[in-house]
């Protein structure tokens, strides 16, 4: 494939299946930690650039400003490197550094806050209240809002329809939430198209989109914390159900597919993996379910996948990874090693 563009190869991700044991149900993960920013916003740091491009607001040469966990940052880097526009981000010293280098190295301009906090848990509403009073401040500066912005959700019509042109009609698609984009603007897309395909969003146990109770927690980018108002990129009618999986969950879920199917992924998700795995564990019939895997764990390798880090903070629990062994399985029946080991 020859593309003249490194956005070009935005959307350019494939589905791994699963084998679910004693099951007929078939699992599919959308991998999009193989879009070039590493995650699936670079779909939405595009679609949102577009947007305020078309709109007039984005003017050649202009500044973008967003609060980012890091990939959505490391999409916006991107494009904004790729059209020559200034970019701002404003993160918190719990992004992973990496991420943090990631978007230096593509150009941006990092203002990282929150090292006065005690504890090391992350600092969102005042990383956007911060952003937001950037924007404010800086002469032809943009805010991304994603939170608010509907070109967020839009940006996943290609998504959608990628997913019913491969798989066709299909029963479940479960993601995670954090600004609601990525899971409500694939639902939107593939219930135009498939009515019947019901919904799943995964939140982190502390974040408040389900109306669970509020809380901390260390998983990444996804769920909102009790002190940040819930966006209007949450379209709730599209979810039919949401659940919450804690950090060990979805952590010891990460290293559980990194050392049986040699996949490193993020936290997020881990949550949505270790949701599956739950409801696949029971359900009854034949089906096809899609999980939205939203980036990978390289930038997770001083924390998810650091022995002494997960230990520090009681989250290292082997028995997730045995739990999940029984579930889940290479559709190759002939590499199940491990069953057998
Ligand atoms: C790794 C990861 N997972 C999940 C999410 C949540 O996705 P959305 O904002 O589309 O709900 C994000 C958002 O930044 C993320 O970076």
């Amino acid at each position: 494939m020859i593309i003249t563009r490194v956005t070009d190869w935005i959307g350019c991700t494939p589905l791994l299946e699963l084998r679910i044991r004693n099951s007929d149900w078939r699992l599919f993960l959308k991998l999009e930690k193989f879009n070039p920013g590493g995650s699936m916003k670079d779909r939405m740091a595009r679609g949102m650039i577009d947007a305020a491009e078309r709109s007039g607001r984005l003017k050649p040469g202009g500044t973008i400003v967003e609060s980012s966990s890091g990939n959505t940052g490391t999409g916006l880097a991107m494009v904004a490197a790729e059209r020559g526009y200034r970019f701002i981000v404003v993160v918190d010293h719990q992004t992973a550094k990496d991420k943090i280098r990631t978007m230096k190295a593509l150009g941006a301009t990092a203002v990282v806050i929150g090292a006065d906090r005690p504890g090391d848990r992350v600092a969102t509403a005042d990383r956007e209240a911060l952003a937001r009073e950037i924007a404010e401040t800086t002469p032809g500066a943009v805010l991304m809002a994603q939170h608010e912005n509907p070109a967020n959700a839009a940006s996943y019509d290609g998504l959608a329809r990628d997913l019913v042109e491969v798989l066709g009609s299909f029963d479940l698609l479960i993601g995670s939430v954090g600004t609601g984009g990525s899971l409500c603007g694939t639902a939107r897309g593939v219930k135009a198209q498939c009515p019947r395909t019901r919904v799943i969003g995964v939140e982190p146990k502390g974040s408040v989109i389900f109306g669970a109770q509020g809380g901390t927690y260390y998983q990444s980018g996804t769920g909102v914390p009790p002190d940040v108002a819930l966006g209007s990129v949450i379209d709730y009618p599209l979810i039919d159900e949401g659940c919450t999986v804690g950090d060990a969950a979805a952590f010891n879920a990460c290293r559980f597919m990194a050392h049986r199917f040699g996949l490193l992924l993020g936290g997020s998700a881990g949550g949505v993996i270790y949701a599956a795995a739950e409801r696949l564990r029971t359900l009854p019939g034949s089906g096809t379910m899609v999980a939205l895997v939203g980036d990978g764990g390289e930038k997770y390798l001083d924390t998810i996948y650091d022995d002494d880090w997960m230990t520090e903070r009681r989250l290292l629990d082997r028995s997730v990874e045995t739990d999940l062994a029984m579930v889940l399985t290479s559709i190759d029946a002939s590499e199940d090693i491990h069953a057998a080991a």
